[in-house]
């Protein structure tokens, strides 16, 4: 096989074959990446689309790095004018394929001190847990009491070994009891609440989709509420990799996180591009028996409150957490058959959002909704599930279907969805368009859920309120 130099003609074809296909990945390349971002799954024909372009492109460079090898391992005498035209290309190909993954990785090399916040991890009338990241390395140790006040901590608990990631367990505490404590080397004081297991009066606030744009306004809303806790529902960040939208997060929510335990799910946004794993760094949830933190259940009184990982839909349902949910749900409902069951997960179920609806529309591109419903609903329905929290659709909403209640609280931020065409056939109340918080109070056979909404110039509007019995 011999090779030819190429002719001037050669040259400018490469050379005009070399920019176009350049251009085209880098922009394809930067398109996907943004698309991922924000709307992946929306749009899916058009993501699809996409993908088998980039798909081609790859293919592509594969076959010029073939021609490449193929050539070195032909000739005894190498010829480089037979095969540069190749190499130019791939290389510039393959730093296409990769600059936008190593872009969107840089937020998660750049670290932040971020602020405490409580969870449960246990009985939620005898200890919390307290959780904290930092960019040096030491060990953590804090003080706390219910004695006397802020001023005198007699208790003290203190991390094994030097460390970044802070996890603190206050215990054995006092059911119904205030306590307050401070970390060693911050100057604040904060203060919790442990549960009263006696009590059948559970009373909690649910908030989602925060987004790193948290609706300040309602900070002072909610601790007047006097809530035992907070359910946030996923995307509490905007885009999960990123070390300074989690720390925001930590910031917006600071006052409450560091007062009341704030149990999260995670959500689309929080995982996007390997953001799961500072997802399960930043926070510290109740394990299932899986060894999974992404889905959980605890106990707050007589209300049991089962945590799902479903972030876009059912494609982080797995039959991993299929069978740990249903084994869960049967084990509650053998030793507690008239008990309170709350489940909340990102993802919503029925919503007259456009995510999806339930009216099964076929046509829509991405019916969530439908699927979620399909796979959920009777299960909620033959266990016993009261009420079900979502969010993923930026608005606020209350369903009831077979005595289920479907609640989606996406309003937690400034990104809010305008209002959908079709309602879903079980809605009971649909409000697009406002910031807000609901609150949720369960008390003996009765839960009253209400919906805190505000006006664009931030005044709180009358509450919705639905109540609703077991
Ligand atoms: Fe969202
Ligand atoms: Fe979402």
């Amino acid at each position: 096989m011999s090779s030819t130099a190429p002719t001037s003609k050669d040259v400018l074809f490469y050379a005009v074959s070399l920019v176009g296909v350049a251009v085209a990945v880098i922009l394809l390349s930067w398109f996907l990446a943004i698309m991922w971002y924000t709307i992946f799954m929306i749009h899916i024909a058009l993501t699809i689309a996409v993908w088998v372009v980039y798909g081609i492109l790859c293919i592509y460079c594969v076959y010029l790095a073939y021609r490449v090898i193929g050539y070195l391992r032909s000739k005894p005498v190498k010829d480089v004018s037979a095969i540069k035209h190749y190499v130019l290309p791939a290389i510039i190909i393959l730093a296409a394929v990769i600059t936008p993954f190593i872009v969107l990785k840089v937020p998660s090399w750049i670290e932040y001190d971020m602020a405490p916040h409580l969870s449960f991890t246990g009985d939620p009338a005898r200890s919390m847990t307290l959780t904290w990241y930092s960019t040096t390395s030491y060990v953590g140790r804090a003080t706390y009491g219910n004695i006397t006040g802020p001023a005198v901590l007699p208790y003290a608990v203190q991390e094994p070994a030097a460390t970044k990631e802070h996890v603190l367990t206050f215990e054995p505490l006092s059911p119904n009891t205030t306590y307050y404590y401070k970390i060693d080397g911050l100057s604040e004081t904060w203060s919790f609440r442990t549960a009263n297991e006696t009590a059948n009066m559970t009373r909690f606030v649910a908030i989602s989709d925060i987004h790193s744009m948290y609706y300040p306004p309602m900070t002072p809303d909610i601790i007047a509420s006097n809530p035992d806790f907070v359910l946030a529902v996923g995307d509490l960040t905007d885009y999960g990799a990123s070390n300074a939208d989690w720390n925001k997060y930590f910031e917006l929510t600071k006052e409450i996180g560091t007062n009341y335990a704030v149990m999260t799910t995670i959500g689309n946004h929080d995982s996007m591009f390997f953001g799961d794993g500072n997802y399960l760094k930043y926070l510290t949830m109740p394990q299932a028996s899986t060894g999974s933190e992404k889905y959980y259940h605890f106990k707050y009184n007589d209300v049991h409150f089962i945590c799902l990982d479903l972030e876009w839909g059912i494609e982080s349902y797995d039959a991993a957490q299929k069978a740990w949910f249903l084994s869960t749900l049967a084990g509650i409902r053998a030793v507690h058959p008239s008990d309170w069951i709350v489940v909340y997960d990102h993802c919503m179920h029925v919503s007259s959002g456009g995510f999806g609806n339930a009216t099964g529309d076929l046509l829509k591109l991405y019916n969530t909704a439908g699927n979620v419903m399909a796979e959920f609903h009777q299960t909620f329905v033959d266990y016993g599930v009261n009420l079900v929290i979502s969010g993923h659709d930026h608005h606020f909403e209350v369903s009831n279907w077979d005595g289920v209640v479907y609640a989606i609280v996406g309003t937690a931020n400034t990104r809010l969805d305008s209002a959908s065409a079709t309602n879903n056939t079980c809605s009971v109340f649909y409000e697009p368009g406002h910031s807000g918080f609901a609150e949720i109070s369960i008390n003996g056979n009765t839960c009253t859920l209400s919906g805190h909404l505000y006006t664009a110039g931030g005044t709180l509007m009358a509450p919705f309120v639905y109540p609703f019995s077991k």
